[in-house]
């Protein structure tokens, strides 16, 4: 007999057949229906036990949280709710859950509040968001590798452990196999990393990008999608000391084709969990009500979560330069009457997530691709404009999450690289390999970063991020 799962049970319209199913006890009512799940869909399927034909001893094993496998015979449902159910024949608990200990967990049948399930994320995955939002997430993860796939990128694994700390993406977590209560010294008393595991000192990477640019100088279009590590101390909802990024690098490709591309893209990942992951969508989509139900009018969302991902599908992004963004911030309501934190008051103002949000949120209502900035509240390795100020930079705002993607046309003349490298007081023997690109048939190109739990928050309407990584690290945890 064949082993099924609860997805195919459900659409299976073999009836009076008997089916094998395996699965966790979500719901265990009158001693009679049985609500199983084996993580194969965010439905359950209802199994019928004839109790009084039931030994004592297992009738009382049956409680939620428990794992079983059952046999039984396959029936069109006559209650409602339902369009099959399992008769079943025989059961077996594999393995038992303790109701009273079931209890003290978020696996309890009362709701509990998002901050209780992250404290037992071990058990995240077994509630239906949990599970909703994961199994999103893994194919999510698919239709970017089958995007780039299917559009001839090759797929790059570039370091974690890295011995560049050049790019300035944020602060970074150190890699040591020194014994911390006895490291080697200079005589000046500093750490001699000589003495290190690598002869030199490392950090976990902060991006891919510098080695992805390696490749794409040679196979022409590559991707990285791997997990990047930021030791900010940024308790917000949009941040992660360890996140996962998509990197694409492409050669002779500049700015406008880099954005053409991560519009296409965006557009294709999120039109495949709208034509993949309709249920778990749905069910997220109705927990975003309930949950709208307890705010405050003004901070309810006016789209449905479908209708938004529909949205971005089938609107352009907006794309606005720098200089006009400032122009409509600097005229901004919430600029004039002081309610920004930080006020604009001149072009070459870096922008907050509070200007980049008013302008997705209130201004222009769609996504946004922002580019030219100005050069020194960018990267080193940005593309210098003609007008000697502004570089090739370009961040994409989504609406709800702020930038999605931070990316640019890349610097590709070694004279002008070096400059802005000097000016920066980044040493060229740290980078000698990047410049060597440089001087070996360089050439236009560009890529971006997208963060793909900003873009997993997108897709489920989850607003902290914590709660769509499996174990999250942030500040002060990295419990599990
Ligand atoms: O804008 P960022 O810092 O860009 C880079 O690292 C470039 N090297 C990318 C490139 O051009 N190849 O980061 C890219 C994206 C951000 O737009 C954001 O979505 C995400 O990574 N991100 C974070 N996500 C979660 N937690 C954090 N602490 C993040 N920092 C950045
Ligand atoms: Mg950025």
């Amino acid at each position: 007999m064949k082993t099924l799962k609860v997805a195919d049970v459900l659409k299976s319209e073999q009836y009076h057949q008997e089916i094998a199913v395996n699965g966790w006890v979500k719901a265990f009512r009158s001693n009679r229906f049985l609500a199983l799940n084996d993580g194969s869909t965010i439905n359950n399927l209802q199994c019928v036990i004839d109790f009084e034909n039931l030994p004592e001893d297992i009738l009382k094993e049956i409680n939620i949280g428990a794992a079983v496998r059952i046999k039984g015979i396959l029936e069109e449902s006559e209650g409602a709710g339902q369009r099959v159910e399992i008769q079943v024949k025989d059961i077996k608990i594999e393995g038992v859950a303790n109701p009273e200990d079931v209890k003290l967990t978020i696996l309890s049948p009362k709701r509990h509040s998002l901050e209780k399930l992250r404290e037992q994320a071990h058990l995240r995955v077994r509630t239906n968001t949990g599970a909703a939002v994961m199994r999103l997430r893994s194919k999510l993860s698919f239709a970017v590798h089958k995007y780039f796939q299917d559009n001839g990128f090759y797929y790059v694994n570039t370091p974690i452990i890295t011995g560049s700390d050049a790019e300035g993406a944020g602060e970074m977590f150190k890699v040591t196999a020194m014994d911390l209560k006895n490291p080697a010294k200079n005589e000046d008393g500093s750490i001699n990393y000589k003495e290190d595991f690598f002869g030199k000192e490392t950090n976990l990477t902060v991006s891919g990008q510098l080695e992805a640019e390696t490749f794409a100088l040679g196979l022409g279009q590559v991707y990285t999608f791997g997990p990047t590590f930021r030791a900010e101390n940024s308790n917000t909802s949009r941040h992660l000391a360890e996140f996962w990024m998509i990197e694409p690098e492409v050669a002779f490709c500049d700015l406008a084709g880099n954005m053409d591309l991560a519009e296409d893209f965006i557009k294709y990942v999120i039109g495949y969990v709208l034509e993949n992951c309709d249920e778990d969508l749905e069910f997220l989509e109705n927990r975003l009500v309930q949950e709208d139900k307890s705010k405050p009018q003004a901070e309810r969302s006016d789209m449905l979560l479908r209708d938004k991902l529909k949205f971005v599908l089938e609107n352009n992004f907006k794309r606005v330069s720098y200089t006009e963004a400032i122009d409509i911030l600097k005229s901004s309501k919430p600029n004039k009457k002081k309610k920004f934190k930080y006020l604009i008051e001149e072009w070459g103002a870096d922008l907050q997530s509070e200007h980049e949000r008013y302008l997705v949120e209130k201004h222009f209502k769609c996504p946004v691709i922002l580019f030219d900035y100005p050069a020194n509240i960018k990267a080193f390795y940005m593309r210098l404009n003609e007008d000697g100020k502004t570089v090739r930079a370009m961040d994409i705002l989504f609406p709800g999450i702020g930038e999605i993607v931070g990316g640019s046309q890349r610097e590709e003349r070694l004279d002008v690289l070096k400059e802005k490298m000097a000016a920066l007081d980044i040493p060229e023997e740290e980078l000698w390999w990047y410049l060597d690109t440089r001087k070996f048939g360089t050439c236009v190109h560009s890529g971006f970063g997208l963060g793909f739990e900003r873009l997993v928050q997108f897709a489920t309407g989850m607003g902290n991020i914590r709660d769509v990584i499996p174990f999250p690290r942030t500040p002060l945890n990295a419990e599990f």
